[in-house]
């Protein structure tokens, strides 16, 4: 399954991993392979490279592939007890640490830390550690590793100190909070954080704003930098991949499908997310209702086609999320829709073919988070939409610094102003469309995952 100890010269470690295991009836497993940049970005070093992906066992599935000994070569899964891991994934990474870097708290009821919080930041740093140990167990001397996100900000610090010879580096696909906000955190849990991730020669971020915060955060309560190097590199849309695959037949059928769900003639504002709350979907729809009410000549002219994928629902804010979002989506649909026209076309089971479907379909993006490290799907959709398609984009999105120019820009909070933006998007001459959306497509494709993993890599060594 993995590589034999110690041998590895590239290793990645992340939370979720590439592959996925479910228990069939007949009690087999049946693996699943999942997508994503990184996905992309390793494969474009081949697999001669000696490359090791170490994440964790997240279903029973795969925490039963990991007593069989089932895996993939290059993969190697932790089998971490289920218990440490939600309180690392769901208490710590999740509720904490996404809240602090998206900004989602909201007081006077949170955060609160007290005991509890202690308990689960207990395993947060067993988890850490099972990482950082598999990590020190397998990596050949002198190897690169390449840590991810905020799911084990400890590891650097605990990896250099197994293996001083190795060459580390950590990657955060998120925000990161300005200090006034950080300050939030306890601040022994706010040092062990910044210091954790200090232990790496390098640290990448999306943006330079989120770069710049980090900064701030460490001038603040850990003395600064030290040794360690931070880059800024942009993450963008795997252009060759996703015009292949959104034009094979299972997106066509369900292009055909969408098509019956919108009706004929009619504009679409689409939006693919995961349910979470970083993502504004209910101010979305809120936009939307205001759109139809500010400006009733658009009714029965537009559908807004919402994909709102169930995301970490064992948390219950993320379940009350999810359930506040359908129930938004049925008031529309209550209020103005028509014998021959629903307003809102909401999915919630994840279907990657019918995403790529919505995208070649939109006449207008919608992407509004409060805040993103960067959104994907703000660079895929403009690369697939079949007729170019323009983008009301949220300036708290990474995506920002390098789309703003063509996107209409709006502050995610406003809900009145971001109706406009739609009505502006939906009324664009089709000339104008087309043009910005070829710049998107370009800007969007600048920066593709294999590059980014490749940069990533010979920053290390070098
Ligand atoms: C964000 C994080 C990733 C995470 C993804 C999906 O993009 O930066 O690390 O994998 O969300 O979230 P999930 O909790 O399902 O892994």
């Amino acid at each position: 399954m993995a590589s034999s100890f110690g041998a590895a010269q590239v290793l990645v470690a992340s939370n979720r991993g590439p592959v996925s295991y479910a228990v069939a009836d007949d009690g087999s497993l049946r693996s699943r392979r999942g997508g994503g940049g990184l996905v992309s970005g390793l494969s474009a070093i081949g697999p001669e490279s000696g490359a090791l992906w170490v994440c964790s066992a997240l279903s029973d599935g795969d925490r039963e592939a990991v007593r069989r000994g089932v895996g993939e070569d290059g993969v190697r899964m932790l089998d971490i007890p289920a218990d440490v891991h939600a309180d690392a994934y769901n208490g710590i990474a999740n509720s904490v640490l996404w809240f602090v870097h998206h900004m989602l708290y909201q007081t006077p009821l949170e955060p609160v830390f007290d005991a509890e919080f202690r308990r689960q930041w207990a395993s947060y740093e067993t988890y850490n550690r099972a990482f950082a140990e598999a990590l020190a167990e397998e990596a050949a001397e002198g190897a690169a590793v390449l840590v991810q996100d905020y799911h084990l900000t400890l590891v650097p610090g605990m990896l250099r100190e197994l293996r001083p010879d190795l060459r580390i580096g950590h990657f955060s696909h998120t925000p990161w909070a300005p200090p006034e906000y950080f300050a939030m955190l306890p601040d022994d849990i706010a040092r062990q954080v910044l210091r954790g991730m200090l232990g790496a020669d390098r640290l990448g971020f999306l943006t330079r704003r989120w770069a710049d915060a980090f900064t701030a955060c460490c001038e603040r309560f850990a003395g600064g930098l030290g040794d360690t190097r931070i880059r800024v590199h942009g993450l963008g849309a795997d252009a060759d991949f996703l015009r292949a695959r959104s034009h094979e037949a299972d997106v066509d059928e369900r292009m055909a499908a969408l098509r019956e769900e919108i009706g004929e003639g009619r504009r679409t504002i689409v939006r693919v997310d995961r349910t979470e709350l970083s993502k504004n979907i209910v101010r979305g729809l809120l936009a939307y209702r205001q759109l139809l009410d500010d400006r009733p000549e658009w009714r029965e002219r537009v559908v807004h086609v919402a994909f709102a994928y169930p995301s970490r629902q064992d948390l219950a804010v993320y379940r009350d999320y999810t359930a506040e979002v359908q129930r938004l989506a049925e008031e529309i649909n209550e209020r103005y829709g028509t014998p021959g026209w629903r307003p809102v076309v909401l999915h919630v089971k994840d279907d990657f073919a019918r995403s790529l479907a919505a995208y070649r379909l939109a006449d207008v993006a919608l992407v509004n988070p409060i805040r993103d490290g960067m959104n994907l799907v703000a660079k895929e959709v403009p690369v697939v939409s079949d007729a170019g398609c323009a983008l009301v984009l949220s300036r708290e999105a990474g995506a920002h610094e390098e789309l703003g120019e063509d996107a209409i820009t709006v502050n995610p909070y406003d809900v009145v102003q971001t109706a406009e933006a739609l009505h502006e998007a939906l009324s664009m001459r089709p000339e104008d469309r087309t043009e910005r959306g070829k710049r998107l497509a370009a800007a969007a494709t600048a920066l593709p995952p294999a590059r980014w993993f490749l940069d990533q890599l010979e920053a290390l060594r070098g």
